[in-house]
């Protein structure tokens, strides 16, 4: 068994969190990590919102159903699929089918997918 293995089938999800810090550097690598997923025609229509600021984390925390690890987590990013950057360079770009609705979602679970890869390589770092 390799690693990549191992991480696949030792995968579980993570709903209680420290608070030890994630390093400037681990979050850099989670986000390059994020940046290397495959993605439609190389498009990459997907915005990673990182929030920091406490009352909208407890505010989203709400609207997520009550999830209360959205405010209590180290970081929290929120993965948006997202063809505003097409349209600053082209404006008249035709955005909004329904086959590009679905490359923005497929894209952008397949970007936090890859970041989730990431966080595992850090062992767990900031779960309990
Ligand atoms: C598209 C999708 C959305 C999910 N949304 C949430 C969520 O909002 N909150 C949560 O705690 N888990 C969420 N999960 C995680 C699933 O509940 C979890 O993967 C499933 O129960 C299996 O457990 P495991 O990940 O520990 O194997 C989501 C998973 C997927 C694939």
């Amino acid at each position: 068994m390799n690693q990549v293995i191992d991480t696949l089938l030792s995968h579980r999800s993570i709903r209680k969190f420290s608070d030890e810090p994630i390093s400037t550097e681990q979050l850099a690598q989670i986000l390059d990590c994020a940046r290397s997923a495959s993605s439609s025609s190389f498009i990459q229509c997907t915005s990673v919102i990182r929030i920091t600021d406490s009352d909208k984390r407890a505010k989203l925390a709400t609207l997520a159903g009550n999830q209360a690890y959205v405010e209590q987590a180290a970081e929290f990013l929120v993965w948006c699929a997202d063809f505003n950057r097409h349209l600053a360079v082209k404006p008249d770009a035709r955005v909004g089918y329904t086959e590009q609705t679905l490359i923005g979602a497929v894209d952008t679970a397949l970007m936090a997918q890859n970041a989730w890869w990431q966080q595992n390589r850090w062992d767990w770092a900031g779960s309990i």
